[in-house]
This record gives structure tokens, C-alpha cells and sequence, in this order.
């Protein structure tokens, strides 16, 4: 068996590379495991997140200049080596704190054949962004996938990606953006969740919204191309823009969204508020409850998913299959682009009806003349621009 420094490694394969990984049935054997616990991380449930990292340098690379790029928490380097290996650009800067892992990726990094294109580093993340963040030496795009929150970090990247570059958020903590924690999401992000059926959505809004209001204290926009969400981890890339009134343009499209616990409808307030204003319920007229501030505006950018889509072919995922499904699910989303799903499960709980399908419930929709398609957010989800009032009587014809 391979070893580094008395580490058991065990080969994997992932998109083009393979590539070593700590042996964990070995280190159960001596240890007893979890993956945070690994002596260098890597956890193979996040492919498909590389797998889009990939398929996104791919596609922004045909338009725009995508040459030097930087993974600053890198664990074990497969998604830098595969940068390197699977997309156009010129030099990845790999990180990690822990000097195992930064050994471990040194190795992959040979294994590939990629020691021209790579820089391994094993410096704090901020050090190492830090070092880079002087005009003419910024990357192109920084891929941020930290233990939990992201948030600590975002102004280390900021400074690093040049103005027209892009940065990848990866944030693993949703309870705390999904409302299980309503104090750590006003520590970290400064917006109050709200646990409701379209949490993953507001969580993904509210890191959105919280990147965009620290952004634009450096006079920086930033707009997001392709954003999602799973189970558990929520992923955004943004575009950065330099100038004041484009930040502006940015901030503009936070606000705060209410949502009323008895009927479902919501409300969006745009423009950033010091404080959540009471809100009545247009529709049944009880005190709605608010979420945010967060972005309200478009969570996606047409050009990009679609280059996504069309990169997809060129590329060997072992994970193909999700990718197309999340992209295709989003294309369609995207054209509603209304913030708040509805979910029909919760529609039939309070309307006491028989829950509908999703499909079906789409179809019934788009007849009246409204927009509305599933989400990839959940299978239960519609995204529709019909009031709840209109759910709620086509519902009632459905059933
Ligand atoms: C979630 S893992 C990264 C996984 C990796 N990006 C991938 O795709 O497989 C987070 C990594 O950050 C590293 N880390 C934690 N704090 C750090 C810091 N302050 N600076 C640099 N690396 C750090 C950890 O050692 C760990 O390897
Ligand atoms: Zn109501």
C-alpha cells in the first residue's frame, strides 16, 4: 500500500484524474473515523461539487480571461489538480493550512503530471490570498471550500480576485442559514433566517446578500451566474465588478422577504433596511414574518448555465447524470426566477387539500397564463409568479 509520512493512501479516480486519498478503512482500523477527523480531508460526497467547478471554469474560461486560479483550502488538491488537468488554465495556486494535506497534494500533483501548472502552498488561507491581492497579481478565480462558513474569509477574497474575476463560494453550515441557529446566521451572515419550506433557497439569498454588502465597502459589485443548493451544502459563483455605482446597483437588489406562517403568501421590501418593518399579510391579514436582508435579485445568468449545459458533453464526469439534472432543472427555473418556492406538500398541510404533483401543479399554472416550473432546490418544489390565492384555487380544481 502507498503511505506518506506513515499515512495509508488509497487510489481514486475523479473526472480525468487519479488520483491518492487517506485510506479510511485503514485508518478506522487504527483510528476509528470521520471524515472532518481524516488526517487530510477528502470527502468523496462532494465530486459533484467539483464536478460543477470544473464545467464552470469551462464555461466562463470560452469568454473571459479564467488563466490563474486558486483553491485556498484544498485538502488533499484533487479540485486543483483537476483544474489543471480538465480546463484551459495556466496556473493554480493549491493551499492548505495543514502541512499533511499540502504534502499529500505535492504528490498528486506529480501522480497527474501537472508540477508546471501548480503551486502548492501550505500558508494560512488569508496569508496566502493576502499575498495575492496586489493589482496585477490577483487571480482570475478563487474557489473558496472551507470547514463550514465561508464567511470569515470573503474579504481575503475580494482582495485577490482581480475586478472581472470570479469567486466560488462552498458553504456547509445550513442549519445555521437554513434558521436552525438564528443567532450564528445574524453573527456570520447579519440576516435572520426563517425555517420554512424554501429555507435552501434563503439560505443560498442570504449568503448571496451578505457577500454583496461586504463586497461593496471596497466599492466592489457582485453578481451572482450560477448558484445552488443540496442536501448539505450551499454553492454560489459571483462575477466581481469594481465601482461604486455598480456596488450600489448591487446593494439595491437586497431587501427582505416576509413570509406569512397561516396562508404562505409572501412579500418582498427591496432596499436595505436597518431594521424589518411590521408587515401585514395582503392576503389574510396576519403579521408576516421576515427573512433577511438577502438578495433579492436573479440567483442565475442565463449565458453562464447555458455554457455549463453546452460544456457538459466535453468533459468526463463519472457524476454526469446530476450535473445534467441540476443544469437542466435550473435552466427552467431561471425563467420564473420569483424568490420562494412553494412546496406541495406544505400548500395541501394548509390548505387542507390532498397534496398535488409538482408536474401537474406546473402545467395548471403555465394554462392561466402564469410562470411556473419545478426547482432543483427540492422534487417537492414549484417556483411560480401566481399569488397563493391562485394556488390555491387551482389546487382545489386538481384535486
Ligand atoms: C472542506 S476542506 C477542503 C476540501 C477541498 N476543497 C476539496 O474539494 O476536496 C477544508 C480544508 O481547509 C483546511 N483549512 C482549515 N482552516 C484553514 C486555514 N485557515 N487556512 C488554510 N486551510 C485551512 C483544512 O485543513 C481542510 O483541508
Ligand atoms: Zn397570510
Amino acid at each position: 500500500m502507498e503511505e506518506l509520512q506513515g499515512l495509508p493512501l488509497v487510489e481514486v479516480e475523479e473526472g480525468s484524474v487519479r488520483f491518492y486519498v487517506p485510506e479510511v478503512e485503514a485508518l478506522r482500523r487504527r483510528k476509528g473515523p470521520s471524515t472532518a477527523r481524516l488526517p487530510v480531508f477528502y470527502n468523496p460526497a462532494m465530486e459533484l461539487n467539483r464536478d460543477l467547478a470544473v464545467v464552470f471554469l469551462r464555461a466562463v474560461g470560452g469568454a473571459h480571461r479564467v488563466k490563474r486560479v486558486c483553491e485556498p483550502m484544498a485538502g488533499c488538491g484533487v479540485r486543483g489538480v483537476r483544474f489543471a488537468v480538465e480546463t484551459e488554465v495556466e496556473w493554480v495556486a493549491v493551499n492548505d493550512l495543514n502541512p499533511k494535506a499540502a504534502a499529500l497534494t505535492k504528490l498528486n500533483v506529480e501522480k497527474a503530471g501537472v508540477e508546471g501548472k501548480v503551486s502548492v502552498f501550505s500558508l494560512d488561507a488569508e496569508e496566502l490570498l493576502c499575498r495575492f491581492s496586489a493589482p496585477g497579481k490577483r487571480f482570475d478565480f478563487v474557489d473558496l471550500d472551507p470547514y463550514g462558513s465561508p464567511a470569515p474569509y470573503l474579504d481575503s477574497c475580494f482582495r485577490a480576485v482581480r475586478r472581472g474575476g470570479f469567486l466560488a463560494l462552498t458553504a456547509t453550515d445550513t442549519a445555521t442559514l437554513c434558521g436552525v441557529n438564528p443567532k450564528a446566521c445574524l453573527r456570520k451572515y447579519g440576516a435572520k433566517p426563517l425555517k420554512t419550506e424554501y429555507c435552501h433557497e434563503l439560505a443560498v439569498r442570504i449568503l448571496v446578500g451578505a457577500a454583496v454588502r461586504l463586497a461593496a465597502r471596497r466599492d466592489i459589485a457582485l453578481k451572482p451566474l450560477f448558484t445552488y443548493s443540496t442536501d448539505h451544502y450551499v454553492r454560489v459563483y459571483l462575477q466581481m465588478f469594481k465601482g461604486a455605482r455598480k456596488a450600489d446597483e448591487a446593494l439595491s437588489m437586497l431587501g427582505l422577504l416576509y413570509h406569512c406562517l397561516r396562508c404562505l403568501s409572501r412579500h418582498t421590501l427591496q432596499g436595505l433596511k436597518p431594521y424589518h418593518p411590521a408587515v401585514k399579510c395582503g392576503e389574510c391579514g396576519l403579521s408576516m414574518e421576515a427573512a433577511g436582508p438577502l438578495w433579492l435579485g436573479s440567483l442565475w445568468h442565463r449565458e453562464t448555465v447555458e455554457a455549463m449545459e453546452a460544456e457538459l458533453s466535453k468533459v468526463k464526469l463519472r457524476r454526469l447524470k446530476e450535473a445534467r439534472s441540476l443544469l437542466a432543472k435550473v435552466r427552467l427555473e431561471m425563467e420564473v426566477d420569483v424568490p420562494g418556492y412553494y412546496t406541495v406538500d406544505r400548500l395541501a398541510e394548509v390548505f387542507h387539500s390532498p397534496p398535488a404533483s409538482p408536474v401537474r401543479l406546473v402545467k395548471a399554472l403555465r394554462k392561466e397564463g402564469f410562470k411556473a416550473s419545478l426547482t432543483h432546490f427540492t422534487p417537492q418544489g414549484v417556483r411560480t409568479d401566481a399569488p397563493v390565492k391562485i394556488l390555491r384555487r387551482i389546487l382545489a380544481g386538481l384535486s
